[in-house]
């Protein structure tokens, strides 16, 4: 008998493309092998991201052509799994009864038994299984739905299921705990986990054995491990220590940090550990008091500032990436000027900006959303705009300096590859050596793009990088890697 087939699509953040690979682990281990188009799959799993109503209409699209694709072939399993799937179990199997498996993220665990039993539609065996504290539960014709249970860390990782050869992610911990009024991740993710320091020293060892030079340490609110660590000393400035002593790990980094956990003792660290990448993903989410307090941040302007005012005054050359929401409801033109303003002041490097977009059950779905769309819409094309101008800025200023890139793979316009330095800016520089993936290249940065810069590699074999074509060197920067994980 030929393995069964899964093809799996992750939506949202990094932290669903880890959960989506060890999901893949579970899979792989008992005995299913990945398809090499959705096509060719039996089993079809979707994973899902509710932060934005966006991101919620791609799946619903999805999910609409699975069903008319389902009524030729009866026997397919379709799965919804992540955020949305915690989020709207039953309203999803009522508007799509095509639906073989709902699966929220604290339940990844024995996600293989609960595909299997789906791809059999072993009913009877889930029914069995049902004991006081249940852990199944069926919901519909042949449709099993776990949203409670171990932790998806639980899995022992196959550290051999990664994008990169010299590059991981490492979750080290889950949910989140902080009350930001239009956010759904605490629903959807749960109270915060955190794993313990041993368990991801172990991890991150058998990582760098597997060849891992480079780990991003996953968290909603990164910076704000440990908490439920009672008694265990357990703190982001502690696990970053143990981790650096890795010899052979060469870069680190953690995503994303919430701004009141940013501690003297975790910006000491950042002074004195040089494996530490240099940059912050701190979103302000915006540069307004009002809007600040009605979001429920727990911060003002002036202390977000004061913070990273500390952070650069021992720390300086660490590249400050941000989140803003735009539109939120109330937000006056002034509110929004101020935004533009905490922008310009500190001139991050790279921000995400997001339009206001009401999430069912948060505390701010109940108030009115009162900023239209084309205002939205406005604002947010205008923060863009002063973004770009800001990314452009900063990397105008590695220009004639010799940086150091890990190389990512080949670009997307031939005869180019890509990395990135330890400030997290992507470089592309003339080559067609696939050897040098996984490797640390010195490279020449010759000019500045929006998003991106380009370089010429220095040592060893450089191919010519030759006069650079404008149109050539434009569609370079739009290959741009939103890496994120949605939170604080
Ligand atoms: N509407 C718009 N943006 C949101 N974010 C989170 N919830 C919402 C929402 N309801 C943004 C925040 C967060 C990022 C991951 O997504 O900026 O930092
Ligand atoms: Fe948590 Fe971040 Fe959402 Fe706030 S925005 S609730 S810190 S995940």
């Amino acid at each position: 008998m030929t393995a069964p087939k899964y093809h799996l699509t992750s939506y949202g953040c990094q932290m669903n493309k880890l959960d989506s690979e060890l999901v893949e682990t579970k899979l792989q281990q008992r005995g299913y092998s990945a398809a090499t188009a959705e096509a060719d799959a039996d089993v079809v799993l979707i994973n899902t991201c509710s932060v934005r109503q966006h991101a919620e209409d791609r799946v619903w699209s999805k999910l609409g052509k699975l069903r008319i694709r389902k009524r030729t072939e009866p026997q397919l399993v379709v799965g919804v799994i992540g955020c949305m799937a915690q989020e709207h179990k039953r309203y999803m199997l009522a508007r799509m009864p095509h639906i073989d498996l709902i699966v929220g993220p604290s339940a990844f665990g024995d996600i293989d038994d609960t595909v299997e039993k789906a791809r059999t539609r072993n009913r009877e065996l889930v029914a069995q299984r049902e004991p006081a504290r249940t852990k199944h539960e069926v919901v519909g014709a042949g449709m099993v739905s776990v949203d409670h249970g171990i932790s998806g860390d639980s899995i022992k990782r196959n550290v051999k299921v990664r994008p990169h050869q010299s590059q991981a992610y490492m979750s080290i911990m889950r949910g989140c705990n902080m009350p930001c009024s239009y956010c759904i991740v605490p629903t959807t993710r749960g109270d915060e986990i955190s794993r313990p320091i041993a368990d991801l020293v172990d991890e991150a060892n058998r990582l760098v054995d597997d060849g891992v030079s480079e780990i991003t340490l996953l968290g909603q609110t990164v910076n704000a491990y440990g908490r439920d660590l009672k008694g265990q000393d357990a703190t982001l400035a502690r696990l970053l220590r143990e981790l650096h002593g890795i010899p052979a790990l060469r870069r680190l980094a953690f995503i994303t940090s919430h701004p009141n956990f940013l501690s003297p003792d975790l910006i000491d660290v950042l002074a004195e550990l040089p494996k530490l990448s240099r940059y912050l993903h701190l979103p302000a989410q915006s540069g307004s008091n009002a809007m600040l307090k009605a979001m429920r941040r727990g911060y003002t302007v002036e202390r977000y500032k004061k913070r990273i005012e500390q952070l650069w005054a021992k720390v300086p050359d660490m590249e400050l990436h941000s989140d803003f929401i735009v539109g939120y409801p109330g937000e006056t033109e002034e509110d929004f000027e101020a935004t533009v303003a905490l922008m310009k002041e500190l001139r991050f490097s790279q921000s995400y900006i997001f339009k206001y977009s009401p999430r069912p059950g948060t505390l701010s779905a109940e108030l009115v959303d009162d900023v239209c769309d084309a205002e939205k819409n406005r604002r947010n094309q205008v923060l863009l705009a002063v973004q770009e101008e800001l990314s452009a800025e900063r990397n105008q200023a590695v220009v004639g300096s010799t940086v150091e890139v890990l190389v990512e793979g080949e670009s997307k316009v031939a005869g180019r590859m890509t990395g990135r330095t330890s400030q997290h800016r992507l470089i592309h520089f003339a080559s067609t050596d696939k050897q040098l993936v996984g490797q640390y290249v010195p490279v020449t940065v010759t000019e500045a793009l929006a998003h991106s810069c380009v370089g010429d590699l220095q040592g060893h074999d450089a191919a010519e990088g030759g006069a650079h074509d404008l149109q050539y060197d434009r569609d370079l920067d739009h290959e741009q890697d939103p890496a994120q994980v949605s939170g604080s």
